[in-house]
């Protein structure tokens, strides 16, 4: 670590304005009583750390998009305890969404379904579906609980940039953001990119962000094909309207240069401050970094911390068929 990175880091311990709170009940409870009031909290969940909100209130939830700097027509992600809340968020449960919830819930799996009237219509960018999801860990369980309202939550980073996974990723974001409460620390996520998004208000279900659960896996539990969505399928929109709000905006990415190679021979000879990354050791000759789902957003940031300026990430047919984490790369690397 150079000189001056080391002074910002110990200023930042120094002045750090943000609350890091345990996962001691009381703790819980005292953030509990934040949302409830409308200010933002943020909270692990098993996918990555969540910047929560009442989903009810239109302030809360407009703050929410002012910190991130997040477009207001890019829906949130809704999340709730248990079953039981589901009706005050969502007007109806299609057959498939009963199936799906049934197999996943609690886990990394979010189901689009019409909404009800309690949902902010800032939260779901005015559409007439709600994202909504019920998480798979202990803190964000008892969170939830004790709010007991639905809560709006996207991943807590600034709109654009990785997505974060352990506490230190959103305090290199947010260190200093006086409207936030404060963080729960439930440690180092343990699956690493967001839940898997499928619409499920229609006859076909469409997967609109692909995650860990599979097409296979959804396919499975429904036995019924699902496709790879289109938003337009989902509202009258032109042929080009992604696949879903947030799909337009460029994602995840680290100020690198991200090369999708197929081979280490592509790379020039004369790069430098770079890095070879790639799925197994076998990849290539010299492989600086395996990624994987837990680590690809903590792999970014600690490019741009290190002032890595490419990534050069090989192409296998194994990384290809990790659907979630090959979309998150994909992404990253459109400029
Ligand atoms: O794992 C996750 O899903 C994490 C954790 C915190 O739960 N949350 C998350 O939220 O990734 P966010 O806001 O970063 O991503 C939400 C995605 C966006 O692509 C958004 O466009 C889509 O879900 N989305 C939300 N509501 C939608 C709706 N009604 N119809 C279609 N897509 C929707
Ligand atoms: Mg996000």
């Amino acid at each position: 670590m150079s000189l001056a990175a080391l002074c910002r880091s110990i200023y930042n311990l120094y002045y750090m304005s943000i609350a890091i709170f345990t996962s001691k009940e009381q703790s819980i409870l005292q953030c509990a009583q934040a949302l409830q009031k409308g200010q933002l909290v943020v909270f692990p969940t098993e996918t990555v750390y969540g910047l929560g909100a009442d989903a009810t209130n239109t302030v809360a939830i407009q703050q929410i998009f002012n910190v991130k700097g997040r477009p207001s027509d890019n829906p949130l992600i809704v999340h709730i305890a248990s079953m039981e809340q589901l009706p005050q968020v969502a007007q109806s449960v299609p057959e498939h969404a009963k199936k799906l919830a049934q197999a996943f819930w609690p886990g990394p799996l979010t189901l689009v379904l019409p909404k009800t009237h309690t949902i902010s219509t800032a939260a779901s960018a005015d559409l007439e579906t709600v994202a909504v999801r019920i998480p798979n860990h202990p803190i964000a369980l008892q969170l939830l609980r004790l709010a007991n309202i639905p809560v709006a939550a996207p991943s807590a980073n600034k709109s654009g940039r990785p997505s974060p996974t352990t506490v230190a990723h959103v305090l290199q974001d947010f260190i200093n953001e006086p409207l936030i409460f404060g963080i729960l620390d439930g440690g180092p996520c343990s699956i690493g990119i967001e839940s898997t998004v499928v619409d499920v208000t229609g006859v076909i279900p469409y997967i609109l962000r692909p995650g860990i659960i599979s097409k296979e896996q959804l396919e499975s539990v429904l036995q019924t094909n699902v496709e790879y969505g289109t938003f337009q399928h989902q509202q009258n929109t032109t042929p080009n309207t992604p696949r879903s709000p947030g799909m337009k905006y460029r994602h995840y990415a680290p100020r690198a240069t991200i090369h999708i190679i197929s081979s280490e021979k592509e790379i020039p000879n004369n790069a430098e401050n770079k890095w070879i990354l790639a799925l197994s050791m076998e990849s290539a000759q010299h492989v600086d970094v395996i990624i994987s789902e837990q680590n690809i957003y903590d792999v970014f940031r600690r490019a741009d911390k290190e002032g890595i300026q490419t990534l050069w990430i090989i192409e296998t047919p194994p990384l290809r068929q990790r659907v979630g984490l090959w979309d998150r790369i994909t992404k990253a690397a459109k400029k």
